[in-house]
């Protein structure tokens, strides 16, 4: 779905080698103890709160300092305060009567009881402090830094040991999610990431938004983090998989051997198959997918006032004009579709995107065509226009083609894995690849049997930052406790900057019929339901929290409301959440 990669089309991504050092001697750690104190609860005398109540207290003594009471279980539990992603205040979270806590913002998931993520994107588990009643006051145990910091370090140090080596083929979000999982499942093998990407593992979804080309800004972690934590990240390009012998062959020329192979080779952005668009052919014709591709259009852009065209009018192309309007250049999106994103989000939904970033200046082209693009006259090693079908020219110094991924499974080919028809990878419900035992796949190239609404396990791909991290968290679990039950399930969520935030969970699988859009469309603030017959498939909002994480928690629960309740004015936020997941 999140399909558009833009990419110098000119330069190849350099290959070094980023972490040639291996096993690191240090042995799985609690966390460092630091000076507990007591802290006062400002303005509290007792906690008053029923089971699935939050409240945000300050803290005394500490500037700033705040912290989130919780109860659930009869049990009130204090928290950080906010987000281990990117910072939301978990009192708008969604709280579930097992001990769920979901953000609202982009879905992450943690256990109220320990502090634990349980689910993407968040990577960091939050403190968790003592509570304490005396002198009719209420009180914290913790240390200041803790309770400032608003997260609690992952300590996942490791002495790898024995025979047993998980192998990760790539170094993206599914990737993350598999080694970061298989540590703190205290798996103890030999970990070792092959990814040609050139960096360790960034946060993608910045890039399109923010265009930052500093991998140091975009890192999740530093390459310490994976030195403590033996987990091995090389450079290099995956060229053959024998899955007999369960060995992996790298442009290098070396192999690697595994007991455990996941693959997790994300999507390879395509470009338009026409005259000076293809891969190549034009300087400053650009696709996007990672950091060097942020960097050459960055470096052509310049000193902006460029004139852009973006081609391609789905979240990448919209976000990344939106990111380079703001920086006054002259941008033009050129889409086939009636409104951006509309075979997704639907027209009246697209029509809200078009109309928040036309204010900021993005001019459209929809509903056309293009038929080529040619050189420009002063230097003609760079593109200068693109040409629609109806006879439009658009001057351009700058094109971002955003026009869709593929599973990148080239090194798959005759490997004897059989492939889907769109290159992807078919598994079952654990991300196993039937037929080849000890073989995963997660994230863009994985074909997977939904099971949310109205999915009824039908296979679909979808290219979700947090798919591709609960993939991997799911594939650790089964690695690191082989007898553990059945994967836990999750709805699918994504998130977009145009403007405002949109957030979306759910999936259209077998399309839609219906979209019941409630709010306020030119504020923006909106609820849009995706229904097909009475189910309601996906849900998409901006600035109305939690709805997108009321309606992830209910849709895996099988209790979202129909499509006649939310006709008749049933408010999601109103309807409580069972315990018992159904999907
Ligand atoms: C610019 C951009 C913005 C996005 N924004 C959002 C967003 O806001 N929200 C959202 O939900 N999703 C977003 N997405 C989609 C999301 O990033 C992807 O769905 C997610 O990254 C998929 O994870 P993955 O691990 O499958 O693949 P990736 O994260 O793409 O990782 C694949 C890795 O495999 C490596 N690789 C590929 N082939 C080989 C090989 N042969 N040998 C070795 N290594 C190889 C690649 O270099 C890369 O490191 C965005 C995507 C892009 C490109
Ligand atoms: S800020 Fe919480 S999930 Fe992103």
């Amino acid at each position: 779905m999140l399909s558009i990669r833009i990419r110098p089309l000119t330069q190849r991504s350099q290959l070094h080698r980023i972490r040639p050092d291996l096993i690191h001697r240090a042995s799985f750690t609690g966390d460092v103890r630091k000076m507990a104190q007591e802290f006062k609860l400002k303005d509290l005398t007792t906690i008053d709160l029923k089971n699935g109540q939050k409240l945000e207290a300050d803290v005394e003594g500490i500037e700033e300092g705040k912290v989130l009471l919780v109860k659930v279980k009869d049990e009130v539990h204090a928290l950080s305060p906010k987000c281990t992603h990117y910072g939301a205040p978990l009192k708008l979270g969604v709280v579930t009567g097992e001990g769920r806590l979901t953000c609202a913002w982009h879905g992450a998931c943690f256990n109220v009881a320990s502090g634990d993520v349980e689910d993407a994107p968040a990577l960091d588990p939050l403190a968790k402090f003592e509570i304490i009643q005396k002198n009719g006051g209420v009180y914290i145990k913790g240390d200041k830094e803790g309770i400032t910091s608003s997260r609690r370090s992952l300590n996942l140090k490791c002495q790898a040991q024995g025979q047993e080596k998980v192998l990760v083929i790539g170094g993206g979000s599914g990737t993350i999610g598999a080694i970061e999982g298989l540590r703190g499942g205290k798996y103890t093998g030999h970990i070792t990431v092959i990814s040609k990407e050139g960096y360790r593992p960034i946060d993608r979804t910045k890039l399109s938004k923010a265009l930052l080309a500093d991998v140091s800004k975009v890192a999740w972690r530093s390459p310490d983090f994976y030195k403590d934590a033996s987990i091995d990240i090389f450079e290099d390009e995956v060229t053959k998989v024998d899955f007999a012998s369960k060995k992996v062959s790298v442009e290098s020329g070396k192999t690697y051997d595994y007991t455990k192979l996941v693959l997790a080779s994300g999507g390879a952005p395509k470009s338009l198959p026409l005259p000076g668009l293809k891969l190549g052919e034009l300087k400053n014709v650009f696709l996007l997918r990672s950091v060097p591709d942020v960097q050459g259009i960055v470096d052509a852009v310049g000193d902006n006032g460029k004139k852009i065209v973006v081609i391609g009018s789905s979240f990448i192309g919209m976000e990344v004009a939106n990111a380079l309007v703001q920086k006054k250049n002259d941008v033009t999106v050129v889409g086939m579709e009636k409104q951006p994103m509309d075979r997704i989000m639907g027209e009246k939904v697209g029509k809200i995107f078009r109309g928040l970033i036309e204010k900021s200046g993005v001019k459209f082209h929809m509903e056309a065509s293009v038929d080529k693009a040619t050189p420009s006259k002063s230097d003609p090693s760079k593109v200068g226009a693109v040409h629609l079908k109806d006879g439009t020219t658009l001057e351009a110094d700058i094109v971002i083609e955003g026009v869709g991924v593929g599973p990148a499974t080239e090194f798959l080919k005759d490997s004897g894995i059989p492939l889907e028809k769109d290159g992807s990878v078919g598994v079952d419900e654990s991300f196993a690849v039937p037929g080849h035992k000890d073989v995963f796949a997660i994230g863009d190239i994985a074909t997977y049997p939904y099971h949310g609404p109205n999915g009824n396990g039908t296979p679909v791909r979808i290219e979700h930052w947090n798919v591709a991290q609960n993939q991997g968290r799911s594939v650790a679990n089964s690695i690191a406790k082989p007898n553990a039950a059945r994967p836990k399930p999750f709805i699918p969520i994504f998130w977009s900057a145009l403007g405002s935030q949109l957030r979306y969970c759910g999936h259209t699988v077998g399309g839609y019929d219906d979209v019941i859009l409630s709010g306020e469309p030119e504020k923006p603030s909106w609820v849009a339901f995706y229904t097909k017959g009475e189910t309601v498939v996906a849900v998409a909002s901006m600035m109305k929290d939690p709805y997108m994480a009321q309606a992830a928690e209910l849709m895996r629960r099988g209790k979202m409301p129909s499509k006649s309740d939310i006709v008749k004015g049933v408010d999601i936020l109103e309807v409580s959440i069972p315990s018992e997941i159904k999907m």
